[in-house]
């Protein structure tokens, strides 16, 4: 049902149910909060990957931007088997990102600046190549060294099948033994466990010095300042007893909701959401308190439904989690406004803010997900040159609909680099350049997440688009990187880059991210309208085709695409004050 009588000021002020944030008065209950991709962000010297200077030399645009915090993607020591997230040294910063002393000084700056810092650990497994691992490979079969990671003997009387039928969330099987060695015992080499890549070995979260060693890491990066830690795999670390069979199949993107808010039906398997893991945030979180300024713990953990997901961040546990219910819903409003409902509704239930996130390094970038005619399944994590490319320009109005809609939310917000300038992915990479461990581990049937990781555009037209200062770039930018790059938005009426500006600007001033938010009566049945209001704002997204009449006498705020003769056409977003 769409409306067909004007809309009234009255209209949009009579509302009905409400959610109000829980209190407290911690940065991160409502900081919009911009992930830096390391590697991609910006190059300081040229050899065509980004790097810790990179990012130092940029802060300004971040600030300009006006975001109050910075998420970092892993940049520790690491072979870069899965982009850092195989993590060698927990307290070294490997030389293609820098020093450690780059890192004192980007932090230096980014509190110059006032921005907030987090930092990605990755607890669920490390690499082949970290010390520990090495040390197991070496010792023997159930050796305090074997007993860090998650070894056991095969299955069969040879044991050469492995010990259960996990498969690896990158394709293929979970288990890959090790070489004979002759303290073997009789079931020949032992399997370890990796739910990602071979080169990702588990860590043992029963071993008490597994959980010592990272407590230790927490407190090595909160003295040196960070202000908080984003938990790859929150959902992860912990194991069902006796690593049962599961006929499953897990994955970071699931891309169906359901009514109630739930998406899809994966990942519940015994590798998952296990009752074990919130032991160790409730650890973490008496480490974090030891300190001053709130320092925060963001979950990555893709469970559904949000229920589960806010048992993450009860009150001693962590301190958000990364909504991927509101990432995955599709284009349409009744799905939108159910997903927002129930996200709010479930956080406040543990007194968490609720966050938003549209895009990350994992899926497919907004403004090109929003340019497929069907949003789902494996085109949220990669799109190849076979597949069916997306609408450019559909993509980009609804990804600047649906960014003005979340920054309006209250809660806190996640901003993925280089979505401030509407980049699309890269969709047609040639397969010789793809890096990620799943395309090679599904034998090229996924394309994998590079055509999100692209370097990043600063000057348009310049070698590498100005991404360092020579024209290397680690993957190629598409052509329509060049007009999109950050240069030709500053300053510009209507570039992305503005728009996210000024709703940053206005979310600020009028405190959206603290404040209540109360659904616009009159338009909560329409079938294609998203309606709230949120402190002095009211906010109105058209996700039809039909545009809708606003009242005349509503002052525009802000608007993602231009109005026509006072309405609001469709995938459009606009901020009123009525
Ligand atoms: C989630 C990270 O975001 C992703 O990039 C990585 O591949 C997996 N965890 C494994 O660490
Ligand atoms: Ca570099």
């Amino acid at each position: 049902m769409t409306r067909t009588t004007p809309l009234t000021i009255a209209d949009l002020t009579a509302t009905r149910s409400v959610h109000s944030p829980a209190p407290g008065g911690e940065w991160w209950r409502d900081a919009v909060i911009y992930q830096v991709y390391p590697r991609s962000f910006a190059d300081g010297n040229g050899d065509g990957i980004g790097d810790l200077p990179g990012v130092t030399a940029r802060l300004d645009h971040l600030k300009q931007l006006g975001v109050d915090a910075v998420w970092l993607s892993p940049f520790y020591r690491s072979p870069q088997k899965d982009a850092g997230y195989d993590v060698a040294d927990y307290r070294d910063i490997d030389p293609l990102f820098g020093t450690l002393a780059d890192f004192d000084e980007m932090l230096a700056g980014a509190h110059e600046r006032g921005l907030k810092v987090i930092v990605d650990l990755v607890p669920n497994h490390s690499s082949d190549q970290h010390v520990w691992f090495q040390e197991a490979l070496a010792a023997a079969p159930g050796s305090a060294a074997r007993e860090r990671y998650m070894f056991r003997d095969g299955r069969g009387p040879a044991g050469d099948e492995p010990p259960n039928n996990w498969q690896s969330i990158f394709g293929g099987p979970a288990w890959t033994r090790l070489a004979p060695r002759e303290d073997d015992g009789e079931l020949g080499p032992q399997w370890y466990l990796h739910l990602f890549d071979s080169t990702q070995p588990d860590l043992n979260w029963e071993n008490p010095e597994v959980r010592a060693e990272f407590e230790d890491v927490l407190r090595f990066w909160l003295d040196r300042g960070v202000d908080g830690f984003r938990v790859d795999v929150a959902h992860g670390m912990v194991k069902a007893d006796g690593l049962p069979d599961w006929d499953g199949k897990a994955a970071m993107v699931e891309g169906t909701v359901a009514d109630d808010g739930s998406t899809g039906a994966g990942n519940s398997g015994p590798m998952f959401d296990q009752e074990g893991v919130h032991d160790i945030y409730r650890a973490w979180h008496q480490v974090l308190a030891e300190y001053d300024g709130d320092r925060a713990l963001v979950a990555e953990a893709w469970v559904e439904p949000l229920s589960r997901l806010a048992r993450y961040v009860r009150s001693d546990e962590m301190h958000q989690a990364f909504n991927f219910s509101f990432l995955t819903t599709p284009w349409d409003a009744a799905t939108m406004r159910t997903v927002v409902d129930v996200s709010l509704q479930t956080m406040e239930s543990v007194g968490a803010p609720t966050t938003w996130v549209l895009s990350n390094h994992d899926v497919v970038r907004h403004a090109s997900r929003f340019g497929l005619q069907e949003i789902g399944g494996r085109q949220l994590n990669g799109i190849g040159a076979d597949d069916p490319q997306p609408d450019a320009a559909l993509g980009l109005r609804r990804a600047r609909a649906a960014t003005l809609l979340m920054l309006a939310l209250p809660g806190s917000a996640y901003v993925y680099q280089g979505e401030e300038l509407g980049l699309p992915d890269h969709t047609a990479l040639p397969d010789d350049v793809r890096q990620d461990p799943s395309f090679f581990r599904t034998g090229g049937a996924e394309p994998g997440r590079d055509g999100c990781r692209v370097p990043l555009p600063w000057v348009g037209g310049a070698p590498g688009n100005g991404f360092g200062p020579s024209e290397k770039t680690w993957l190629p930018q598409p052509d329509a990187y060049a007009d999109l790059a950050a240069d030709r938005q500053y300053g510009v009426a209507g570039s992305t880059y503005e728009l996210y500006r000024t709703a940053l600007e206005l979310r600020r001033a009028e405190k959206l991210g603290t404040s209540t938010l109360a659904w616009v009566d009159a338009l909560s049945a329409d079938a294609d309208v998203v309606a709230f209001q949120v402190a002095g704002v009211t906010v109105v997204a058209n996700l039809g085709t039909t545009p809708l009449a606003l009242p005349a006498d509503a002052q525009v705020l802000v608007a993602s695409g231009e109005l026509t003769d006072g309405a609001l056409p469709g995938d459009t977003t606009v901020w009123l004050r009525a």
